[in-house]
Order: C-alpha cells, then sequence, then structure tokens
C-alpha cells in the first residue's frame, strides 16, 4: 500500500505580514541573536517562546571548545522554559539567526536533535506549539506543531 505524509504550513513574505503576537516572538528571537555564545560557527541562532501563562522565554545557541557540547539555541529555550515554568506548554515559538559568514534572509529550520526534543516538550505538556521560522529579513514559515519536522519519531510510547 502506497501511503504518504503531508505537511502543511504558511508562507508569509516577510514579517509584516504576521499576526501581531507572531511579529512580537519573532522581533525579539531576532533580537537575542545578539545573546548568543557562538565564536566557532559565527552562527547565531535566537528562539523566543510565549508559554500558555503568557511568559515570554528566550533561548540562544551556547557553543564549546569541545563542539559537542555546545546547545542549540531550541533546546536552550526548551530547558529554560520547563525549568521556570515546570509544566506549562509553549504556545509559539519563534526561531531566528544572524550569520557572520554570509546573509540572515531565509528561515532556517531545527535540527534533528532540536526536533525530536520539541517533540518530548509537546508530549510532556499536552499540547502542541505554533512554530514560526525566519531570518533577520525575508520570508517566514509558520508551522502548526513540531510533528510536522518529524514523522516517525521516536516516542515513549515505545518504552511502555
Ligand atoms: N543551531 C541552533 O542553535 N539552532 C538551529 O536550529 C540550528 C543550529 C546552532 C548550533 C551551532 O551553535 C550553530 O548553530 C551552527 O550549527
Amino acid at each position: 500500500m502506497h501511503k504518504q505524509f503531508q505537511i502543511q504550513f504558511e508562507e508569509y513574505d516577510s514579517a509584516e505580514g504576521l499576526p501581531k503576537e507572531d511579529a512580537a516572538l519573532l522581533d525579539l528571537a531576532r533580537n537575542v541573536t545578539k545573546d548568543a555564545y557562538a565564536p566557532y560557527s559565527r552562527f547565531r541562532v535566537g528562539a523566543a517562546a510565549r508559554l500558555s501563562n503568557g511568559q515570554i522565554v528566550t533561548g540562544t545557541n551556547q557553543e564549546n571548545a569541545s563542539f559537542p557540547a555546545g546547545i542549540c539555541a531550541e533546546r536552550t529555550l526548551l530547558s529554560v522554559a520547563a525549568s521556570l515554568c515546570p509544566g506549562v506548554p509553549i504556545e509559539s515559538l519563534a526561531v531566528s539567526y544572524d550569520s557572520e559568514r554570509g546573509a540572515s534572509d531565509r528561515p532556517i529550520s531545527p535540527c534533528g536533535i532540536c526536533r525530536q526534543s520539541l517533540q518530548e516538550f509537546e508530549q510532556r505538556t499536552g499540547r502542541s506549539m505554533r512554530i514560526i521560522l525566519a531570518g533577520q529579513s525575508g520570508k517566514v514559515l509558520v508551522l502548526e506543531g513540531s510533528a510536522t519536522l518529524l514523522p516517525f519519531a521516536f516516542s515513549s510510547d515505545e518504552l511502555r
């Protein structure tokens, strides 16, 4: 039997077309890229989220001379959210970046490990999140839920 996944997402030409709350979150994600510690890649990533209790949290990538010890902005943010507001779902998450090596004018999407972490976060808080992806300028992608980013995900269901 032939089966297929269908992925749906919204694409905006720029942040100007976004709903106001999404635009504000993206603005914050763009701004916090300055707080990244990325002396090795010179690729600064910023993430900002609105939790369902209204709290806003941010995260940036934090690199290390021992490269694998570095952590992405998305997972930094998830740790901040889960530590400051345990059990509280994320409503929306915006991710942006600022690259010293080239233009930062198109969306990036989370790496594989971060996708897995986003899925676990949704599962443990019982709610999927709106994900807003963009550079410092240019097109913006909006996805509903991280399942779109990680089909065939491994989850805790398999460990029961
Ligand atoms: N990085 C993130 O923080 N998030 C992403 O979505 C992609 C990559 C970081 C990891 C590393 O510090 C740098 O960007 C280059 O890979």
